[in-house]
């Protein structure tokens, strides 16, 4: 598995550590930016990250923004994209289960790094249950986007 990681400015400290998170798991990664602090569009980085995870098999995303909000809007966009903003485990987890999420956005504002870790570790390792009724919903939302 590959992850495609952004952030915007707000999220680019977080983004440096969950890099060093997946060292530590020998995930293999790449970072699409931003690389600074310096004040960016989030919009560029999730749209960046998005073709690249519908474009790559095998690999998932993962943005950080000050809220979450704006990455997930904006990630949701690209076609095939199944973005969930997780601010917990629990939400993390299901939306692996359930949504079959294919990208995790963060916030960096008023998460811990500690909980943030756990989030990307629980839905790094969650799977996708496959239940029919699970499949049938996600089935749904492919199909309104073509
Ligand atoms: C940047 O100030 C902030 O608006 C952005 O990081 C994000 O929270 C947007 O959703």
């Amino acid at each position: 598995m590959k992850i495609f990681l952004g952030s915007d400015h707000a999220g680019f400290k977080f983004k440096e550590k969950i890099k060093k998170v997946l060292d530590k798991k020998n995930i293999s990664y790449e970072d699409c930016g931003t690389y600074s602090e310096n004040p960016c569009d989030y919009p560029d980085y999730a749209f960046l990250v998005g073709k690249h995870v519908a474009q790559t098999p095998d690999s998932k995303g993962i943005l950080v923004c000050g809220t979450g909000a704006g990455m997930c809007i904006a990630a949701n966009k690209v076609e095939g994209i199944r973005a969930a903003e997780a601010h917990d485990v629990y939400t993390a987890k299901m939306s692996r289960e359930h949504n079959d999420s294919n990208i995790l956005c963060l916030q960096a504002r008023k998460v811990k790094f500690t909980e943030t870790e756990r989030i990307v570790s629980t839905w790094l390792k969650t799977k996708f249950s496959k239940e029919v009724r699970h499949l049938r919903r996600v089935q749904k939302i492919s199909a309104y986007e073509y």
